[in-house]
Formats: C-alpha cells, structure tokens, sequence
C-alpha cells in the first residue's frame, strides 16, 4: 500500500469512526514494512498421559505502531495466544492462571467437550484464580481457537487481546498438504482495532457500535499491522481466522488469483474448493493453499460487501442515522497481508484431489426441527441500550431455553429478521449446512462447520447432534459471534441431556 492509499484508508476509516485524522500514527508507520507475528507454537507437555498447557492471562503493552505502547491483554504474552497444537484422541489439560485483575474465561470455540470444561459465561476464572479444564481431543484435523466469554465483557476482553489459536492434528488424516508451522503452514489471526491519536484502542463503543458492532480503522494480523510475510515454498497455507468482533471480510487476493479452500471451521472439506473469493464471519475458520509458483507476490485484502442487503428493507427504511449501508459497513475495506515469494522456492505437493470422506449430510435422519430467529431491537428499544435476541428472548444467564438429547439428529432453522448479517455459533458440536434459503451451500461450505453467517431475510438450515456428553446442569451457549450483538443478548443456552 503506498503512504497515500494508507493515508486515505486510514482517514477514511477515523470518519467512519467519528475521531478525524490520526496523523501522529500514520507519521510513525510505513506501510507493510512490518515482519508478520507468527505466534509462539505451544505443544504442550505430555504429564502422566495427559497433554498439559499452562496459559496465563495478562495485561501488558503491545507495540502496534512505533513508538507507541498500547495497553493490551494477552495470553502468555502481551496480545493474543500461542498457537495450541493437540492430537485427536488425546487427552488434554489446560492450567488458565487468570493474571488480569478481573474476571474471565477462556472458551474452547469449536470443540466437542463436557460442558463443565466449555468455558462459557459459566465458567469463570476469578482473578488470580486458576482454572483446569481437560478433555478429550474429538476433533478432525482443524484450526481451532480459544477466546474469552465473560458474559457481558466478551466483546471488550476479546479485543483487548484475549484469543488464541488451537490446531488439531490427526494422523489418520494424513493429507499431503503444507504443515511446516510459520514456513508453508501459517497461521493468519484478522482483527481490526479502532486506535486512537495517542495509540491506545480502548473498549469504548458508541450506541452506533454496539448496534453495528466494534469495528476498527486498521486491520491487525497476528497482532501486526500493515504486515508481510515471506514465502520460501512453491504453496503455502494459510489457516485464516476471523477473530474480530464484528468485521466481516471479503478476502481475495488484489491481482485475482484463485486458491484451493481446504478445510472450514472443523476440518478438511471433501475435495478441494477452487475460489477467486471468501468471505469470512466472526469466528469461522478457513484453511486455504495458495499457489506462488509464479513468483509473483499477493496482496491479501477485504473488500467492500455486496450492497443490497439493506435493500430488503426489513424493519428498517433508508435514511436516518441507521440507513444507507450498514451492510457495507460490515465488511470494512482494508489491505490485510503482503505475501512475498522469494527468488528460488522449495517444491510443494499438488493439493490432493481428494481430503476426507465426509457423508453427505442426510437431513431425512432429523427427529424434530427447532426455529431460531435472530432479532434487533430497533428504534427506542435499541436507544435505550440494545436489544438482541433470539426467538424474541434476551440471553439469561438462569434459563434454559433448549433441551437436547443426546445423539438425536435435529434441524436448526435459523432466520433473520433485521438488516444485518449475524454469525450464528453453536457450541460443542461441528454442524452441516442443510440449505441456505432453499438452496444447497456452496462447495466450500459443505464441511465441518461450527459457526454459519446468516444473511437478513435468510432462512439457514442446519442439521446438529450432539453426540458426546451429557449434563443436566451446565448449558452450552448458542448465539451470534458478532461480540457485541452476544454481550448485546443474541444468545441462548441449551443442555444436553
Ligand atoms: Cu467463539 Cu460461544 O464462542
Ligand atoms: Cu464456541
Ligand atoms: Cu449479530
């Protein structure tokens, strides 16, 4: 990005944001001269047959732009986490010593595990505490990622820092494709942050925010701004991680090369997906190879969504402070990574024509069909404070509002009914996408999933079990993963019995 087009992003940005021009960050960044973080790859330590992490919360600075030392929050370390690797059919325990002062968590978003171990708003790590979950790995080959769920602060601990990826291995899926951790396999965490003139981005949404949900004026990967990463082999894969609060990108690559979508949020797709786009919601996953043989470098960046969602004109007309565009607004447009092959790069395998053997998902097994409508308060309502809900219920933390047995095969239908998109998230399973509005998915969306974007005016069909455990006590959260709308209401709780 030349210093103009980051000038103009940048300004651009701090209007939408409200605050001017910030000027004094801009002066002290050049653009992509910054080296991609590659987070610390942590394996654990096998103790007793059990593989043990030790992770500790904390606070500190982080030193996002030159010179400016902004207060973070951390996971054995200043901003995000290491990456947990863990096998499928191990046992792990992770020690979450909470060093930030205050309440948290830390959920294991993804993963198939007892509900006592989940994380969730009933989970909590006081401060100075320490809290022990174990579980069984259940997971296919994946990217997995763990982040805070205090009820009610998700969205602010999150942004802070609080998150971290997990990759799951299996050696029963041993696919020949990129797996050098940081050299052809890379992990690639997309956030963005709102930084203020002084460097600090604090937690701060305005009533347009908590609507809209926190979104920021500069793109951070890996807790690098403006980053680049070199390529030293002929392919390499990127495990894409939305971990914003509310952005949603529409990924391509500048020059319009296309690239093999391998895996969503729980694991390898069937067969390789050919794509010149992604889009990508809070909390999905994709695993993508992208080609470099050509030796030409690739600018990763999000570009501005489709318009025409507001056209649907559910609930809301055009003007006022609400109309013209929120659903742009979702997607911000931002340059997010530089990849830069060098002169003379090692050989990597094709991507496999064939990755797993996934059934088709058969919607005909299903026993019962449950609604879920994701709603937003409007108007007065949303003035006062914000009002999401689902099925016309705001999350509390005392009710259940689904029981579940064990093993049966249900269909989730869920719909929106306001002007935004919302990324609905279920815990301890991995879903299929039945149908979107009538229509089969697309290719890419046909995998493991634990987190599906609905579209307003949309009506997606999914097609969940809950195959492992059983507890008539603790619930499981299901909600949206734009943070804000979750801390805003739009959750629920359901047991597993
Ligand atoms: Cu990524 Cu309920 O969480
Ligand atoms: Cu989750
Ligand atoms: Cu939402």
């Amino acid at each position: 990005m030349t210093r103009r087009a980051l000038m103009k992003t940048g300004v651009a940005a701090a209007a939408f944001a409200g605050m001017g021009s910030i000027p004094a960050l801009l002066s002290a960044q050049s653009a992509r001269e910054n080296r991609l973080a590659i987070p610390p790859l942590d394996p654990g330590e096998m103790i007793g047959g059990k593989r043990v992490y030790n992770l500790g919360l904390q606070t500190g600075t982080t030193e996002f732009f030159k010179g400016f030392h902004t207060p973070t929050m951390g996971i054995n370390g200043a901003y995000l986490g290491p990456v947990l690797r863990m096998k499928r059919g191990e046992m792990v325990q992770i020690n979450v010593q909470n060093g930030i002062g205050t309440e948290s968590t830390l959920h294991w978003h993804g993963f198939n595990l007892p509900a006592a171990a989940d994380g969730g708003p009933h989970q909590v790590i006081g401060a100075g505490e320490t809290w022990s979950p174990e579980f069984e790995v259940r997971e296919q080959a994946s990217t997995m990622w763990y982040h805070s769920h205090l009820m009610g602060k998700t969205a602010a601990q999150v942004w802070a820092g609080l998150a971290g990826m997990v990759i799951v291995d299996d050696d029963a899926q041993a696919v020949d494709l990129p797996s050098q951790y940081g050299v052809d396999d890379i992990p690639v965490v997309l956030q963005d942050r709102r930084f203020l003139l002084n460097g600090t981005m604090p937690y701060d949404p305005n009533m347009h925010d908590r609507m809209a949900g926190m979104q920021g004026n500069y793109p951070v990967i890996n807790g690098t701004i403006s980053p680049f990463v070199d390529v030293t082999t002929q392919r390499v894969r990127l495990r894409l991680l939305n971990g914003s609060n509310a952005s949603i990108y529409n990924l391509q690559f500048r020059d319009g090369r296309s690239f093999q979508m391998v895996a969503s949020d729980g694991g390898l797709l069937t067969e390789p997906a050919s794509l010149t786009a992604l889009r990508i919601a809070p909390g999905e996953r994709a695993e993508i190879v992208v080609d470099f043989s050509d030796g030409r470098p690739a600018l990763l960046e999000s570009v501005a969504g489709e318009s025409g969602g507001m056209g649907g004109g559910m609930g809301m007309g055009g003007g006022g402070m609400m109309g013209g565009g929120m659903m742009n607004e979702q997607s911000p447009v931002f340059e997010l990574l530089e990849l830069r092959p060098a002169a003379d790069l090692a050989g990597s395998p094709a991507v496999p024509a064939r990755l797993a053997d996934l059934a088709a998902p058969d919607a005909s097994q299903a026993v019962r069909t449950r609604q879920f409508l994701l709603e937003m308060g409007m108007g007065m309502r949303m003035m006062m404070g914000g009002s999401f809900s689902i099925n016309g219920d705001e999350m509390d933390m005392k009710v259940i509002n689904h029981v579940v047995k064990k093993d049966e095969v249900e269909i989730w239908e869920i719909g929106n009914t306001g002007p935004m998109l919302h990324p609905f998230h279920v815990h301890n399973t991995q879903f299929r996408i039945l149908d979107r509005s009538g229509m089969p998915p697309p290719a890419h969306e046909t995998g493991l999933k634990d987190t599906v974007l609905v579209e307003p005016g949309e009506i997606v069909r999914i097609l969940v079990k809950f195959e492992h455990y059983t507890d008539d006590k603790r619930p499981y959260m299901y909600h949206c993963h734009i943070l804000e709308h979750e801390d805003g209401g739009m959750m629920g709780q359901f047991t597993v019995v």
